[in-house]
């Protein structure tokens, strides 16, 4: 369970702080996936930067399986929009890269998972080659790759695919859930795609305007529809999202 109580998060600006983020306070059980939409600059970034420990300043208390959030003790996935790899690091390095920080020793049972999940995501022969080698739909996989090897207690996902053209946008989605699937690792998942968090997030939380705040939550029964487009309750949700987007995300 991640727990997030009463977070709030201020940035300095001009000698003052001003309030970027909260206070937010929710309960995310562990397995699920949660899409995060809000409108630009609400605080998405934000809240995640404080999930995976690089705001360390911030008010309230955030608690992961009961424990107060430690980025050192828990193992926390973070997938950015520039796919996060290290140019000067192949594929396997980059791919094993959190394990190492970990400081874990990669044993048989390690290395058949690594092979398994390179497989899935057909980077298995691209082992080898650097990520300037790469095309930005291969470049996600081993951000993806890197993510469920690392086995996380939380993943983070801040509009991963939005870099990526359409098709291998759908391809990578589709990719992202098959492994998703098998794991269920407690996910966040932040998108501006509506489309995108209908057919990824099991709950989709709206935020609010900066500084944000969760706004609604809703129980998403297309979660994991295939061709969610020509599901009738497709259009029924995605035209209520819509709704609230041109209220100025309000509810
Ligand atoms: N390092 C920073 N210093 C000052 N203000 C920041 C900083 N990072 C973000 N902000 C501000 O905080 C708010 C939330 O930013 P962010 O979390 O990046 O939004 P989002 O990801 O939802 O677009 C914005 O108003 C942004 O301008
Ligand atoms: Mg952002």
């Amino acid at each position: 369970m991640l727990d997030i109580n009463n977070l709030t998060v201020s940035y300095k600006s001009d000698k003052k702080l001003v309030n970027a983020l909260g206070p937010i306070s929710m309960k995310i059980a562990t397995g699920d996936i949660y899409a995060v939409i809000g409108p630009s600059g609400c605080g998405k970034s934000t809240l995640l930067n404080v999930l995976s420990g690089i705001i360390k300043d911030y008010g309230g208390d955030v608690k992961l399986n009961n424990e107060d959030l430690n980025p050192k003790t828990h193992n926390i996935g973070l997938i950015p929009q520039n796919f996060g790899l290290l140019p000067w690091k192949n594929v396997q390095k980059n791919c094993t890269l959190s394990l190492k920080i970990k400081g874990k020793v990669i044993d048989s049972s390690t290395s058949e998972r690594i092979d398994y999940i390179q497989k899935k995501l057909d980077i298995y022969s691209l082992k080898d080659r650097f990520p300037n080698e790469l095309s930005g739909g291969q470049k996600q996989r081993v951000a993806i790759a890197r993510a469920f090897i690392m086995n996380s207690d939380l993943l983070l996902m801040d509009e991963p695919f939005s870099a990526l053209d359409a098709i291998t946008r759908e391809e990578a989605q589709e990719l992202f859930m098959n492994m998703w699937n098998q794991y269920k690792t407690t996910t966040l998942f932040v998108t501006h795609s509506i489309e995108e968090a209908i057919y990824i997030g099991k709950k989709i939380a709206i935020m609010s305007h900066c500084p944000g705040n969760i706004i609604k939550i809703i129980d998403n029964p297309l979660f994991n529809t295939e061709n969610l487009r020509e599901n009738e309750e497709y259009l029924k949700l995605s035209s209520l999202l819509r709704t609230i987007i041109k209220k100025g995300w309000k509810i």
